[in-house]
């Protein structure tokens, strides 16, 4: 695809720049061409390409399923749509825990494959190594701490994190020391807004929060829950713009009906 000139990419700097001159950041995932490219012509700042496509794409109970080739599958079609957002795809479960070499070459066939402009990986300094090897060979790395989906089995639930005192000192020394590696930004997960508050304002890189309040530097949704696709998920901090469950469902009702009166297609609609 040829680069629109007039455009000018989202690069990591440009976030960092949006944090401190106070201009929020926005953000939502995709997972396909055709959606990233209306989100992106609309001027999303970053399309993450999430590992919650495990959930909306393909219809499992978690992220864990989700494969290195078919994350690699979704951020390929997301990057031939984009002209200006930075495009972040997550390591997907088992790419990168525990072992920094797997993760360095998870992360090289995600960048050299789909074309992907940094990376985000879940967790604070037991990912340290993984993180600081990523970051040595020049990709970017956003971080992601409070609740991490591909950690449920721990945790047993989706409920708020870091309500408690001793979990929420360790989020904020996480915070700090993931700037400190490197990370070039930071997803806060459904934390208390008072919390989010508190670590944004202690970094200098931007936090992008989902079900953290006001207060970060940048918000995220999945779009297909703030487009109104998928219909039983309503989490407190979810915002729908749209009812597309319905819409489309409507549509199509019309449609079949159409076809089987024999209304579709009508004279204008055929050679
Ligand atoms: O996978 C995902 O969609 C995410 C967002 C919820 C931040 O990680």
């Amino acid at each position: 695809m040829s680069v629109n000139k007039e455009i000018k990419r989202i690069t990591v700097h440009i976030l960092q720049a949006m944090k401190a001159r106070g201009e929020k950041i926005s953000m939502l995932t995709a997972y396909d061409y055709s959606m990233a490219r209306i989100l992106d012509e609309a001027g999303v700042d970053v399309l993450l390409v999430g590992d919650s496509a495990s959930n909306v794409m393909a219809g499992h109970e978690t992220t864990l399923p989700i494969t290195l080739d078919q994350m690699i599958y979704h951020a390929s079609s997301v990057v031939r749509a984009v002209n200006r957002a930075l495009v972040v795809v997550d390591l997907p479960f088992g790419s990168y825990q525990g072992n920094s070499t797997k993760a360095l070459s998870s992360t090289i066939k995600i960048m050299k494959e789909a074309g992907a402009h940094a990376i985000k990986l879940e967790g604070g300094v037991e990912i340290e190594e993984s993180i600081r090897r990523i970051l040595s060979a020049g990709v970017p790395v956003m971080g992601h701490l409070g609740l991490t989906p591909q950690s449920i089995y721990k945790f047993g639930t989706y409920t708020v994190r870091a309500k408690e005192e001793a979990e929420a000192e360790k989020l904020k020394s996480d915070a700090l020391a993931l700037q400190e590696m490197g990370c070039f930004a930071l997803v806060l997960e459904k934390i208390p807004a008072k919390l989010a508050k508190e670590v944004s304002e202690s970094l200098v890189i931007p936090t992008i929060g989902i079900g953290g309040g006001q207060h970060t530097d940048g918000q995220v949704l999945v779009t297909h829950d703030m487009l109104g696709i998928t219909k039983d998920f309503q989490p407190r901090f979810l915002r729908r713009y749209l009812e597309l469950f319905e819409a489309i469902k409507g549509a199509t009702e019309q449609y079949i009906k159409d076809v089987k009166a024999g209304e579709f297609p009508n004279e204008t609609e055929q050679y």
